[in-house]
């Protein structure tokens, strides 16, 4: 999850100059391309970095067609139910700056595709690096062990499933249990699980991070909890209004849940079991000393695509 501080401060968000000239007007026939030209200047001006990216997105969805097929499409007129259909979409983006992902309906992540509305944290980029991390200690502890028991995974605050169900995906003889404390999240993410065929591989409990789960271990913990802090609140893009604030906030410094995490997570880990844990890059350095405290080792970093420290990992000692 990455929470970038808004760009474009001042904007004037419902500047619809232009709008009665745009699509809205009844006569004129539009083609595909003079509708993304014209909706990534509208976006663009509306203050949305992802402007011809998100008009491609949705007229597709419009059209019910695949995004590339737009680049075919470029001189064909586009009919007036189609573009009475995208051009409610277009002024949901730009008022109420919906992101694309709710707009739509699904997210790609890991290559796999989730359903997304509002009871739910849009699984972002970023966290694929948390995935990344748990397959290469899935790996390693496997190789390290002689127990025939089935690995077990842990994910806590699954929300959508994005992490667990990724994980599934990967490693077809693992166990793995996702927890939420949002019932709603939890009905989108088993929903996601019949959507991959994993639903009968996954356990999905409800309850306060380890609570659901209280006499268990685990050989691997991953969470992706809600880190931003509160006191950042005035610094959030305008799209985090459509997200659940359960998976956003989390106390004035962010550190509240993953505080909570570090402290009870030994508990639930077998010896020489992981956890890795995704934050905010300026929160690394409070969380490795919290995982030292707290009586782990091996405490290691993990980088995104923007080469910023995405994810914390530590290992239970072995006794
Ligand atoms: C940042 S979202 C992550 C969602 C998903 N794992 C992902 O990576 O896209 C955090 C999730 O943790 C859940 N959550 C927040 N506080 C929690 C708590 N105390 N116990 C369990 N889950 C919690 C939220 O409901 C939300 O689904």
């Amino acid at each position: 999850m990455r929470i970038s501080p808004v760009g474009k401060a001042g904007k004037d968000l419902c500047g619809m100059t232009g709008s009665a000239r745009g699509p809205a007007a009844g006569d004129k026939t539009w083609t595909v391309l003079e509708l993304l030209k014209w909706t990534t200047d509208y976006f663009s001006r509306s203050g949305i970095d992802s402007a011809r990216l998100d008009a491609e997105l949705l007229l597709a969805h419009a059209l019910e067609t695949e995004r590339l097929r737009l680049y075919i499409d470029y001189e064909k007129p586009v009919l007036p139910e189609e573009r009475d259909r995208y051009r409610a979409l277009v002024q949901r983006r730009a008022r109420e700056r919906v992101p694309v992902s709710q707009l739509l309906g699904v997210r790609e992540f890991w290559s796999l595709t989730f359903e997304v509305t509002r009871d739910v944290l849009t699984p972002r980029p970023e966290t694929e690096t948390l995935v990344e991390f748990a397959l290469s200690k899935a790996v390693a502890v496997a190789q390290d062990s002689d127990s025939v028991s089935p690995f077990r995974i842990l994910d806590v605050g699954t929300g959508s499933g994005a992490i667990a169900l990724s994980l599934a995906s990967e490693l077809p003889l693992a166990q793995i249990t996702a927890t939420d404390l949002s019932k709603p999240a939890l009905q989108i993410a088993a929903a996601n699980a019949d959507r991959l065929h994993t639903r009968e591989r996954l356990r999905l409990l409800e309850g306060d991070l380890f609570q659901p789960v209280a006499s268990e271990r685990f050989d691997l913990i991953v969470s992706n909890p809600p880190y931003v802090a509160r006191a950042d609140i005035g610094s959030c893009p305008p799209e985090l209004s459509h997200e659940p604030e359960m998976a956003l906030f989390a106390g004035q410094d962010g550190l509240e849940v993953i505080r909570r995490l570090v402290a009870e997570a030994g508990d639930h880990l077998s010896p020489g079991g992981w956890l890795g844990i995704e934050l905010s890059p300026e929160q690394t350095e409070r969380v490795e000393e919290e995982l030292v405290q707290a009586g782990f080792v091996d405490v290691e970093r993990r980088f995104d695509l923007a080469s910023r420290p995405r994810v914390v990992g530590a290992r239970w000692p072995m006794k």
